[in-house]
């Protein structure tokens, strides 16, 4: 059977990118066409494509991609909880937990809700005495997004002071025990399987240390976060502090679920909501928004115009806002633990390059680090600039004036280029100009931007998928390793010589 994609990819193929200046010139309307927002209430988000290579042109021949990608279809399938993860036969239904989705998954979704409500506030009220700390125990999904709400929405004003850990390296626990009173402590295990190795000998480790201090019941203290939760029973957590999601809920969308329960801990609930309210707008336009209009799928055009067009590896997302330090890491799980695959959905190998690699930091910082290789090394790196017009914070307003003006400065100098030499010459102070960036510029970093902020990516990541005809909601990639790291354990397996000299030299054999 033919493959539909492919004629138009043909035809993609043979855009000739006039540098960027020119698109400007050649199109007085070009910021305006490449724009668009979102609105959530008081505040908004702005999307600004403009200093990407997008045109007129590209558009029209990406709608027909997505048209022979069967776009609509997929995105139907997603919002109506059908299957789009062939290979586990599973629904993604992360968008049900923010009220968007198939009527009993919602109903499902708001009942487990109002359970984590009544936890939560019922926590704040001191049914379990007084509370100062969570220790939040889990990995990849189950704390990366608990990671990144807590530290853009409550980083100095949490109402309970929440620390992440994450890795199986004890200096990890140890950190967060020597910041915390035992008698003063929750702890949150989080795992959609309850299995995971590295959250399940932390979350040990943890009643240990509330044991050694004087908590007669350390189990008492634990809150359980699962899609298994027959495992927490099993595990020793008492039913009324099992806080359950369902399983069609993948582990790196699952921060909506009770895994976001830290976040409601620290932010209190009627922010929590909030968070989710913003992640449904964002629902709700992708749901309802066909062709170029759909700020996702937009976005989804201009990552394969770069990854599949101009062959970048790489994508960077540099975030204006010290609260939003650990997008990226919440990005990197997103983007390449969903879309770095080798095969389509259907298990052909796949013939172009699939996720490119994120990565990036804050600005300013970054800019003093590696802006030197976006501006002039050799690869070409695609920015995602991501900024709030409300400063964060209440000193000098020069703050952030300056933070802002060096966001808008980096990507006018990236696609303008120039020499910045005397005579205008010298090839070392020549910047090459004509390299792409998107703005996103939020009004207010509040928990509805957030929520939309994410939510943006989740459904960007799916439309690139759908572009692809991969499959976003599996991770194999994971397991082979994982099943080593076992095998080494079980001391039954034998390795390559160099695996074998290691784990002789670390005592491990
Ligand atoms: O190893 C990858 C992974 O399965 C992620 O997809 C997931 O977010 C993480 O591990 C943690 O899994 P769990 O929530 O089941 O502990």
């Amino acid at each position: 059977m033919s493959n539909p994609r492919k004629a138009v990819w043909k035809k993609l193929s043979l855009h000739r990118d006039p540098p960027l200046e020119q698109l400007f010139d050649d199109d007085p309307a070009r910021v305006e066409k490449l724009s668009g927002r979102i609105e959530l209430g008081e505040v908004g988000i702005l999307f600004d494509w403009s200093k990407t290579h997008l045109t007129d042109l590209y558009l029209e021949e990406f709608e027909e991609l997505a048209e022979a990608s069967d776009f609509a279809e997929m995105r139907r399938k997603l919002f109506a909880g059908e299957v789009v993860n062939p290979t586990e036969g599973r629904a993604a239904e992360h968008s049900a937990l923010r009220g968007v989705g198939k009527e009993s998954s919602v109903e499902e979704a708001e009942a487990l809700r109002a359970r984590m409500q009544s936890l939560v506030e019922a926590i704040h009220e001191g049914a379990l005495g007084e509370v100062k700390h969570l220790i939040h125990i889990g990995i990849g999904g189950s704390a990366l997004g608990p990671a990144l709400a807590v530290d853009a929405l409550a980083r100095d004003h949490a109402l309970v002071d929440v620390h992440v850990v994450s890795n199986i390296d004890g200096v990890a626990l140890e950190e967060a025990f020597a910041a915390c009173d035992p008698q003063t402590t929750l702890l949150a295990v989080a795992s959609k399987t309850f299995t995971t190795i590295e959250t399940m000998t932390n979350a040990k480790s943890a009643l240990e240390w509330l044991q050694q201090n004087g908590i007669d019941d350390p189990t008492g203290r634990v809150i359980a976060l699962t899609a298994a939760p027959e495992k927490a029973v099993e595990w020793g957590v008492d039913e009324t502090r099992i806080l359950p999601f369902a399983e069609s809920v993948g582990g790196r969308y699952s921060l909506w679920s009770s895994i976001g329960f830290p976040i409601a801990i620290a932010i209190g609930w009627e922010d929590f909501e909030a968070m989710l309210a913003g992640a449904a707008a964002m629902d709700r336009h992708f749901r309802d928004t066909d062709g170029r209009a759909n700020l996702c799928l937009r976005a989804a055009f201009a990552d394969q115009l770069y990854t599949r067009l101009r062959g970048c590896q790489t994508r960077a997302v540099f975030c204006y806002d010290e609260r939003l330090g650990l997008l990226p890491d919440y990005l990197q799980q997103l983007e390449m633990e969903s879309n770095g695959k080798s095969v389509t959905a259907e298990g052909e190998p796949v013939t172009f390059p699939t996720a490119p690699i994120t990565w990036g930091g804050v600005g300013t910082d970054a800019q003093h680090a590696v802006f030197q290789l976006l501006h002039q090394g050799t690869n070409l790196v695609p920015v995602d600039f991501i900024a709030s017009i409300a400063a964060g914070d209440v000193l000098d307003p020069a703050h952030h004036r300056i933070l802002l003006t060096n966001c808008f400065a980096q990507g006018a100098a990236l696609m303008a280029g120039g020499n910045m030499s005397a005579d205008g010459r010298d090839p070392a102070r020549a910047f090459p100009g004509d390299r792409p960036s998107a703005t996103i510029l939020c009004d207010d970093l509040d928990p509805a931007t957030l929520g939309a902020l994410i939510a943006f990516h989740e459904h960007r990541t799916f439309a690139n998928a759908v572009l692809m005809g991969i499959n976003a909601f599996d991770q194999f990639g994971v397991e082979l390793g994982k099943k080593m790291a076992k095998d080494i354990e079980g001391g039954t397996a034998s390795f390559d010589a160099s695996t074998e000299a290691l784990l002789e030299r670390a005592g491990l054999k």
